[in-house]
């Protein structure tokens, strides 16, 4: 495991407190109102959240005990009864927000839809009745392979309301990344369209669906539903696919939410770690529900008369948590936008904030960063006056970013919500609230209120401020994973017992490396172990590697990621070939297209480096640092006294 460095840009000292004309509305208006609220939730942690949980939430039934935790498998609200579809729309019917905008929809195309909360309601129960009449039952998975379409969030929805846990797959994964999760979580049905939008070309949904499901590939799936969505000629499979538009319009409206345990599994969302296979991050009900809502509300300070948009992909717990789950629970409306931008578009995203009035805007450092480089004439010809509130996330936003975020997007009036957390933990872990928390540029700032967050070394112990170390949460909070989808072995491994407890207190390891300031503050570096981010995706290297050795060509490959001004990191790959083959222009293409076909175009390799030899220690183990500024041109740093051939270097670097 690499140690995590300080980087000079964290000598960052600007210090921006909430403007006045913003803490004049904020629901949490003063550092002394979050540090009270921090405060008693740190006292009793569970009776915070319950006493939250009791009053955010509609329960069919109260529950008999906040927390059963015994480390490191936690239990909320155990015994209670609750729909997070029922939270998310029923609840909202009875009172003036029956005809709000629930979703505004925009298609690549620039075609576009609004559903209120009463339409979405309707079309959300209409499907959970053809789930049903299509097989799906209670705790059966449901696979879900979506454009950017409200259907993707009706498909989410209709699944919790029945109380079939979805795994939604992203849908730039190939038919073999679609295969291998499907697999995994042995789903009964998938959701899917004939193709989507994306950067003035279509991709083929469906045609993926088709492939991974070939040849009995995926013994599990009984039916596929088809939205229409590009036109595109598809083959439908005679008793297996069905339209959903043909279903969807002979079937009730009617459909009463499931009454679900609080712990019954909500969703499956895979995402990369350090070995080959994607793991299944398991969530539940009645926790996340809670924890999405109550972070949305806080961090976002959200009103009624706000017009959210969080450009992630429901592919991601981005979409999941904050474009539908935590705003539709809080009533909200959310925007859903199908297009990215892109070189014939590249202004689209202020396009979409002038056009509907968008109040808080939520993006990733990538886009920012690409954002700058177009130039500030794009979102200066367009009104962005409606802003009030702006947020990131994906990884560390370097510090001049965040200056141009706040200045040119901002006008030096929007507050920047930093927010630093993962799939695994659910929801925001330490994020500013806006109205209570000065900001510093690259800074998540301080945890959520009910979030013991701290950075420790190795041995679990605090370390000084100023000084790095590892990101840890002392106390479970209600939207933690509760397991990896059919190995509680690897997830008591992965997150448990890197750090060991401290007096009897166990510490979750997140994966990254932070430093916390002399005010407390978080300044997040990035992942300790093999994963990398390209453009904001999390991907293993190890799991670039297996697409790349799977290729009849590549003897041995070694993955690093490579520093980008854009995308964060690259793709670099070092390859070493079988005898037969030798190194060409045409067989790198071949690889990047493998490694596409294995895994999907966000792992394309931005580039592969042909080596006669991989650099190893005596044990036979690649030694990745070299690699890494071998990859980035820099001198290599530290011994290589412990390599078993010293010549391997010479020829990578002459290479
Ligand atoms: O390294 C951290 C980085 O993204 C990782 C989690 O990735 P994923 O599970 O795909 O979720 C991304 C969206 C929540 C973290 O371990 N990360 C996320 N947000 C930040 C961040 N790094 C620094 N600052 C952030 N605000």
């Amino acid at each position: 495991m690499a140690s995590p460095t300080i980087e000079s840009v964290l000598n960052e000292s600007r210090l921006f407190s909430p403007p006045a004309s913003f803490t004049d509305t904020a629901a949490i208006n003063s550092l002394d109102a979050y540090k009270a609220l921090a405060e008693k939730a740190a006292a009793d942690p569970a009776k915070f959240w319950a006493e939250l949980a009791e009053q955010e939430l509609h329960w069919f039934k109260p529950w008999d005990t906040a927390l059963d935790w015994q480390p490191p498998f936690a239990k909320w609200f155990v015994g209670g009864k609750i729909n997070i579809s029922y939270n998310c729309l029923d609840r909202h019917l009875t009172t003036w927000r029956r005809n709000k905008a629930a979703l505004i929809w925009e298609g690549e195309p620039g075609d576009s839809r609004t559903l209120t909360y009463a339409q979405l309601h309707r079309e959300v129960c209409q499907v959970a009745n053809v789930l049903k009449s299509l097989g799906v039952k209670k705790g059966d998975r449901v696979g879900i392979y979506m454009p950017m379409i409200p259907e993707a969030a009706i498909a989410m929805l209709a699944c919790a309301r029945i109380g079939a846990p979805h795994t939604v797959i992203f849908g730039g994964f190939s038919a073999e990344a679609l295969k291998d999760r499907l697999n995994d979580a042995e789903a009964k049905l998938v959701i899917t369209a004939d193709g989507g939008f994306r950067k003035d070309k279509t991709i083929a949904l469906k045609a993926a669906v088709d492939d991974a499901l070939a040849d009995n590939g995926v013994p599990s799936v009984e039916n596929v539903l088809v939205v229409q969505r590009t036109k595109a000629a598809v083959t439908m499979h005679e008793g297996r696919d069905h339209w959903w538009h043909e279903l969807q319009a002979h079937a009730d409206a009617h459909c009463p939410a499931e009454e679900m345990d609080a712990e019954d599994m909500l969703f499956i969302l895979y995402t990369s770690g350090t070995t080959g296979k994607p793991k299944g991050v398991v969530h539940t009900t009645g926790g996340y529900n809670l924890y999405t809502h109550t972070t949305f509300k806080w961090t976002f300070d959200i009103k009624d008369t706000d017009v959210y948009w969080c450009t992630a992909d429901v592919g991601w717990i981005t979409g999941h948590s904050y474009i539908v789950y935590g705003p539709l629970s809080n009533g909200a409306t959310t925007v859903m936008y199908e297009g990215v931008p892109r070189p014939s578009n590249p202004g689209c995203f202020w396009d979409v904030i002038e056009k509907y009035g968008v109040t808080i805007f939520y993006t990733a450092p990538t886009a920012i960063r690409a954002f700058i480089k177009m130039g500030d004439e794009l979102p200066k010809a367009r009104d962005l006056s409606s802003l009030r509130l702006l947020g990131t996330v994906g990884e560390p936003i370097n510090p001049e970013a965040w200056m141009w975020y706040h200045t040119v997007i901002g006008k030096e009036k929007c507050p920047i919500v930093d927010t630093w957390w993962q799939t695994e933990t659910g929801g925001f872990m330490v994020t500013p609230i806006p109205g209570a928390v000065p900001t510093k540029p690259g800074s998540a700032t301080l945890p959520f209120p009910g979030i013991i967050a701290d950075v420790v070394d190795l041995d679990g112990h605090p370390v000084a401020p100023g000084e790095g170390g590892y990101l840890v949460i002392k106390h479970p909070w209600p939207s933690m994973m509760r397991t990896v989808y059919g190995n509680d072995e690897r997830y008591r491994r992965t997150y448990w017992e890197h750090i060991p407890p401290q007096d009897g207190q166990y510490l979750y390891f997140a994966g990254d490396g932070a430093r916390k300031d002399e005010d407390g503050y978080f300044w997040v570096m990035g992942r300790v172990d093999d994963v990398i981010s390209v453009s904001g995706h999390r991907l293993g290297t190890m799991e670039i590697e297996s697409a790349l050795v799977s290729h009849p060509a590549v003897a041995e490959a070694a993955v690093v990621g490579r520093k980008d001004d854009i995308k964060g990191e690259d793709i670099y790959a070092f390859v070493t070939l079988e005898g037969q083959y030798s190194p060409s222009d045409a067989l790198k293409q071949e690889l990047k297209d493998h490694v596409v076909k294995e895994i999907g175009i966000i792992a394309r390799p931005g580039e592969i480096k042909f080596a006669d030899a991989l650099p190893k220690t005596r044990s036979g183990k690649i030694i990745r640092r070299f690699l890494r500024s071998l990859a980035s041109g820099e001198a290599i740093a530290g011994d290589a006294s412990t390599m078993e051939d010293q010549s391997v270097l010479d020829q990578l670097r002459e290479g």
